[in-house]
C-alpha cells in the first residue's frame, strides 16, 4: 500500500490490517498529506499504534515528478498529519530500499498475487514503472484514490489533491496497461464518516478504534467547516480507506471505463479525463490508451458497514 498518512490513510492502513482477506506486505510512503519525512515517521507510528511494527515501510518521493511541491495542507491533516496528535517518535525505522525498489521487488517475488493500492500522490507507482516497465503485467490490481470525473475537485474546481499533487505520475499510471481501478471523490464523496461511527469505532473496536476517533477529530471539524456539506451530521469523507473497501467488495461500486488522461498544466491541472463514449475526438490524448476502470456510484451504506464491522470484529 502506498500512502502519505494522513488522518484517512490511518484508516485505510487500519482497515487493510483487520480484514481476514487482506494482508498487508508493506506501505511505501509518499509526500503529499505532510512532507515525506513526516508521511514515513506516521506510517510507522501508526503500524506501531496499531501492533503492526512488523510491517516494513519503505520510504518513497519526497517531490512530484516535474512540478514544484504545493504546500501539505495541515488545515486539513494537521501540521504533524495526524490531526494534531504529535505522536511519539516511532521506535522501528524504515528499510534500506526505495518505495519503488520496494514495489518492484514485491510484485516479482508475488508472482501476479500483489495487489497494490494507492492512496497518495502517485510518484512511487510511476517510478516503479519505470524501473520495471513490466509491471503493470505482474500485479493482480492497481486500486488508487485519487481523481475525479462529475463530482467537484477537492483542491481546484476540477481537481482531486493526490492526482493535482503530481499530475505527470497520475498521467504516467493511466498510460500503462494494469487492471487499474480508480476511486475518486465521485463515490467519496457520498460516503460520510460520521461522528456516530467514530464513536461506534471508539467504544467497540478498541485501541484501533480510539485511535481512529482521537486522529479523526481535526480533519472532522474541517469537513465541518465546509460549504458542501456531505451529511447533516459532523462528518468527514472516507477517501482512502474506500479504495481499500473497493479491494475487497467491488460489488459494492458500479464502474465506468474508458481510456483516461490526467492534465498536467494550466487551470485543469490534476483533472481526470475520462473518455466515456471512445468516439474519435479531435483530440489525441486517448488514442492508444488502455481502459480505465473508474468507480461513479456506490453503496455508501454498504461501504461503511464493512469498514466498521471489520474493525469491530478485528477487535
Ligand atoms: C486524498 O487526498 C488526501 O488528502 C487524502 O489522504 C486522500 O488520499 C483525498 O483527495
Ligand atoms: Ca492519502
Amino acid at each position: 500500500m502506498d500512502t502519505d498518512p494522513g488522518v484517512d490513510d490511518a484508516q485505510a492502513i487500519a482497515f487493510a490490517i483487520a480484514h481476514p482477506e487482506i494482508e498487508l506486505l508493506g506501505l511505501t510512503t509518499v509526500f503529499g498529506n505532510a512532507q515525506i519525512d513526516v508521511t514515513t515517521r506516521n506510517a510507522l507510528t501508526v503500524l506501531e499504534e496499531f501492533g503492526r511494527s512488523d510491517i516494513p515501510v519503505a520510504k518513497g518521493a519526497a517531490q512530484p515528478l516535474q512540478i514544484s511541491r504545493f504546500p501539505a495542507p495541515d488545515f486539513v491533516h494537521g501540521d504533524d498529519g495526524m490531526g494534531g496528535l504529535y505522536l511519539e517518535p516511532p521506535k522501528q525505522q524504515e528499510i534500506n530500499e526505495t518505495a519503488a525498489e520496494f514495489i518492484v521487488r514485491v510484485a516479482n517475488e508475488q508472482h501476479g498475487e500483489l495487489s497494490l493500492i494507492a492512496v497518495g500522490p502517485l510518484t512511487n507507482i510511476a517510478q516503479a514503472l519505470v524501473l520495471d516497465p513490466e509491471l503493470p503485467n505482474k500485479v493482480t490490481a492497481l486500486v488508487v484514490m485519487g481523481g475525479t470525473v462529475d463530482a467537484i475537485g477537492n483542491v481546484s474546481p476540477v481537481a482531486e489533491a493526490n492526482f493535482i499533487n503530481d499530475p505527470h505520475a497520475a498521467d504516467a499510471v493511466c498510460s500503462a496497461d494494469w487492471p487499474l481501478s480508480i476511486v475518486g471523490l465521485d463515490v467519496t464523496m457520498k460516503i460520510a464518516f460520521t461522528d456516530s461511527l467514530f464513536k461506534k469505532l471508539q467504544k467497540k473496536a478498541g485501541k484501533v478504534g480510539d485511535f481512529l476517533w482521537r486522529s479523526s477529530r481535526f480533519y472532522v471539524d474541517f469537513y465541518s467547516s465546509l460549504s458542501q456539506k456531505i451529511s447533516d451530521e459532523r462528518a468527514c469523507a472516507m477517501h482512502d480507506a474506500s479504495a481499500l473497501v473497493y479491494l475487497v467488495q467491488p460489488d459494492y461500486f458500479t464502474n465506468v471505463s474508458g481510456p483516461a488522461c490526467v492534465a498536467k498544466s494550466g487551470p485543469a491541472m490534476g483533472q481526470l479525463l475520462l473518455d466515456r463514449t471512445k468516439e474519435s475526438y479531435l483530440l489525441p490524448y486517448w488514442e492508444g490508451r488502455p481502459n480505465v476502470s473508474v468507480a461513479m456510484q456506490v453503496d455508501g451504506q454498504a461501504v461503511l458497514d464493512c469498514f466498521v464491522n471489520t474493525l469491530i470484529d478485528f477487535n
